[in-house]
């Protein structure tokens, strides 16, 4: 099988992937929310994709397990772009009080201090909201104004203030799929708001030539043939985990943390630091099995 890599240029002032273009934001030259470098290989279209969707301004929906790479695409594109890149998990701890703002007290009276998404609003950075799904009913219903076609937030405890973002502003969102058992605490994604998103993408783990070569590239491991046999076990957890007989999945970071401890220590030594002490007692087992197969 060969892996398409989309090839990617900045030139006149413009990123381009396949068939999608975004201007480099030069007003931010002093923004520190602009990521630096990332290492990202663009295998097949999601960025293309997903940069046609930033151009007509659309908000994007990542859906894929942990680890595919869903964060890493976003701040990628920002830092190709010259954009601001935040981001907020709203794995239930978030508060709209700190998502949106809140009225403080001093002694001059009241305040409003900003949450993360006025602020990115403000400013004109991307924001990347984090397991949207398991956020609390204020915030969607909230979100639900900003994904309308009016694309404003109004404060209704600060004088009823309206936001409306700034041009450069971009929303994203990700999220596990939801028919996935192992994410307690999320609900499935109120369809409400999952309509909300005209862009919705799946993603899947690397294909496997781009994952052995990002592997090898981040830890450092330079045994081809050793980081391949790695890369197969991890693809066959994956298919375990996929036919619900364990919990576990198998990230590239958690590829990458065992390659590394591979170069100096033997496989199976390096695994158990690396890999066998953040699972459970039977997906060990299970993984085990799936070890001997290959080692
Ligand atoms: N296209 C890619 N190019 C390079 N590395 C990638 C790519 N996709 C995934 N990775 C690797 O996967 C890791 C996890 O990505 P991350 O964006 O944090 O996943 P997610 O947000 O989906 O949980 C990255 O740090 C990187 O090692
Ligand atoms: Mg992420």
């Amino acid at each position: 099988m060969s892996i398409q890599i989309v090839s990617e240029s900045t030139e006149n002032g413009a990123y381009r992937i396949g068939r999608s273009a975004i201007p480099v934001n030069r007003e931010n030259d002093d923004n520190l929310f602009v990521p630096g470098p990332q290492f990202y290989l663009p295998a097949g279209d999601t960025l293309e994709r997903i940069s046609w969707a930033v151009s007509e301004n659309l908000p994007v929906l990542l859906v894929g397990e942990t680890g595919v790479g869903k964060t890493l695409a976003v701040r990628h594109l920002a830092h190709m772009t010259n954009n601001g890149f935040r981001r907020v998990n709203l794995n239930g701890m978030t508060t709209v009080d700190e998502f949106v703002g809140k009225l403080m007290i001093n002694q001059q009276g009241t305040y409003w201090v900003n949450g993360i998404l006025i602020e990115a609003m403000e400013a004109g950075d991307w924001l990347l909201i984090d397991e949207i799904n398991a956020c609390l009913p204020e915030i969607a219903f909230c979100l639900h104004s900003l994904l309308d076609d009016d694309r404003m937030i109004v404060l209704s405890e600060y004088d009823g203030r309206i936001v409306r973002p700034h041009p450069n502003f971009r929303l994203f969102a990700s999220m596990n799929p939801h028919e996935n058992r192992r994410y307690g605490g999320t609900k499935p994604l109120n369809e409400a708001l999952l309509d909300r998103f005209p862009v919705t993408m799946q993603m899947e783990y690397l294909p496997f030539e781009v994952e052995v070569e990002v592997t090898m590239h981040q830890s450092g491991n330079t045994d081809q043939a050793l980081v391949e046999r790695m890369v197969r076990v991890a693809n066959d957890v994956r298919e375990a985990m996929k036919n619900e007989k364990i919990y576990s999945t198998f990230s590239t970071r958690r590829l990458t943390d065992w390659a590394r401890m591979a170069a100096q220590f033997d496989p199976m030594e390096a695994a158990a630091s690396t890999i066998f002490s953040k699972v459970n007692s039977f997906d060990a087992k299970v993984i085990e099995d799936i070890f001997d197969n290959h080692f």
